[in-house]
């Protein structure tokens, strides 16, 4: 190979190297800035087949919600929160790999049998949020929703 050759070579080496480094760099500001909250995944234990809603304080802005995905619903199918909660969700699935995706708000997870997917999110303006499945999971796919009603406290 001649000495041309090889120096082409190594500045398109050195040219690749530094975009992924600006790529990774771009990526890391943007997850800092954006506050991007990485779903975490939770080890499996039989009792989060049971579903429901936790309340953890006494001012009513922390809660739990354990939820599942079947087909073609999620249990539990409707949630009312105050302005303001901030609700970590638990979600898994009772059968097949479904979807999670909380129209307008910045939530895209998936129900996978067996294993448990977290993630905090802030319900900081009221209205009527669609929880909707995104993958494709047999007949009844496009009718599985669930509501999220973001409500001012009546009190
Ligand atoms: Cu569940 Cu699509």
């Amino acid at each position: 190979m001649s000495d041309d050759a090889t120096r082409t070579e190594q500045s398109i080496l050195y040219y690749t190297l530094g975009v992924l480094v600006l790529f990774m760099t771009c990526l890391f500001i943007a997850s800092k800035s954006y506050a991007v909250d990485v779903p975490e995944c939770i080890e499996y234990d039989s009792s989060y087949a049971e579903s429901g809603i936790k309340q953890l304080d006494e001012e009513g802005l922390l809660y739990q919600v354990f939820i599942n995905a079947q087909m073609w619903a999620f249990d539990p199918g409707e949630m009312y929160f105050p302005v303001g909660s901030e609700v970590d969700f638990y979600l898994t699935s009772r059968d097949v790999v479904h979807g999670f995706h909380i129209v307008d708000y910045d939530v895209n997870l998936m129900a996978v049998p067996g294993a448990v997917n977290k993630t905090t999110v802030i319900f900081d303006k009221p209205g009527v949020y669609h929880l909707v499945c995104h993958e494709y999971c047999g007949t009844g796919h496009q009718n599985m929703a669930a509501e999220i009603i973001v409500n001012y406290p009546t009190k």
